[in-house]
């Protein structure tokens, strides 16, 4: 028996799934869910030989530092580092993961947190495709553990798979780290819409801290309306493309532009929009960064 079995939006997410394996069309948003428009790019890049350098600029990933502020974080968090990874879109791109693993290896952090879109594809699950995600799961060594949150782009079947392999995958619940900072992880709220703040935030205590991971940044409202801290999301890719004077024509995100790139504050509640690590739909990315990032906790 899975630990799934009962989980409350199951009926919810196969139905979508089924759709997604049939490629039977499901209601999204955005550049993303627009495959002719993703050949036409294809096929613009290759026209004008610009294919190699857009795959160039996935692969030559950025790392990132920030500082995390959190109100009265106790003493013995205040230094620990955080490592933020989100969209890897890992088995798309030949050879990324050794890429990532060399990148990460030079990099010291306590606690990673992981949201969301470890596969390329949206459709059919198959184990083979996240055969490089566990690759670099193995390869992560954090002290304090390994924390993930699904996306668009996966199938619940990864659960499972992703947690025999070191990472607790956080569907509408809470994990305590301990000393008054709790991990909320919700499932996506983009395609399947199967997120559940209230229950991920559920018998945290009052004064704790709280941190949400999330794949999108289409709830910053109701998760500061649930006291959430730090809001920690991806999905947009920074845009991925983004072009000279245009600027970033796509987000893929029900939200205000605002929230859809980097580091925000919406009434208190701080949060930080990752630019992707990887790449999805087109291997090319324009003048948006793929990034890991590392944040540096720090009491505010
Ligand atoms: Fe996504």
């Amino acid at each position: 028996m899975s630990r799934l079995d009962s989980y409350s939006k199951l009926e919810q997410r196969l139905a979508i799934q089924q759709k997604m394996a049939a490629k039977t069309k499901v209601k999204g948003s955005g550049f993303e869910n627009l495959s002719f428009l993703h050949t036409i790019l294809r096929k613009g890049l290759k026209t004008f030989s610009l294919d190699q350098k857009g795959l160039e600029n996935v692969l030559d990933v950025q790392i990132v530092e920030k500082d995390m502020y959190l109100p009265n974080l106790a003493e013995s968090w205040q230094g620990k580092k955080i490592l933020h990874l989100s969209d890897t879109h890992l088995d798309g791109i030949p050879g990324f993961v050794e890429i990532l693993k060399e990148k990460i290896s030079q990099l010291s952090y306590d606690l990673c947190v992981w949201t969301g879109d470890f596969r390329f594809g949206k459709g059919a699950y198959h184990e083979a495709s996240m055969q490089p995600t566990v690759e670099l799961l193995q390869s992560l060594k954090c002290e304090l553990g390994i924390y993930g949150v699904l996306g668009n782009h996966d199938f619940i079947d990864e659960v499972e798979l992703l947690e025999k392999h070191g990472m607790k995958v956080l569907m509408n619940e809470s994990h305590d780290l301990g000393d008054g900072l709790y991990l909320c992880g919700v499932d996506d709220p983009h395609l399947y819409l199967c997120d559940d703040i209230t229950a991920a935030v559920k018998g945290i205590p009052e004064k704790a801290l709280k941190v949400l991971l999330i794949h999108s940044p289409e709830k910053i409202e109701e998760a500061q309306a649930h006291g959430i801290d730090y809001y920690l999301c991806g999905h947009t890719h920074g845009g991925q493309i983004s072009l000279p004077l245009i600027g970033r024509p796509f987000s893929n995100a029900r939200c205000k532009r605002k929230f859809a790139f980097g580091e925000f504050e919406y009434k208190g509640m701080k949060g930080y929009t990752h630019n992707g690590t990887g790449a999805s739909s087109v291997a090319a990315r324009f003048g948006c960064p793929s990034e890991i990032v590392i944040f540096n906790l720090k009491s505010s």
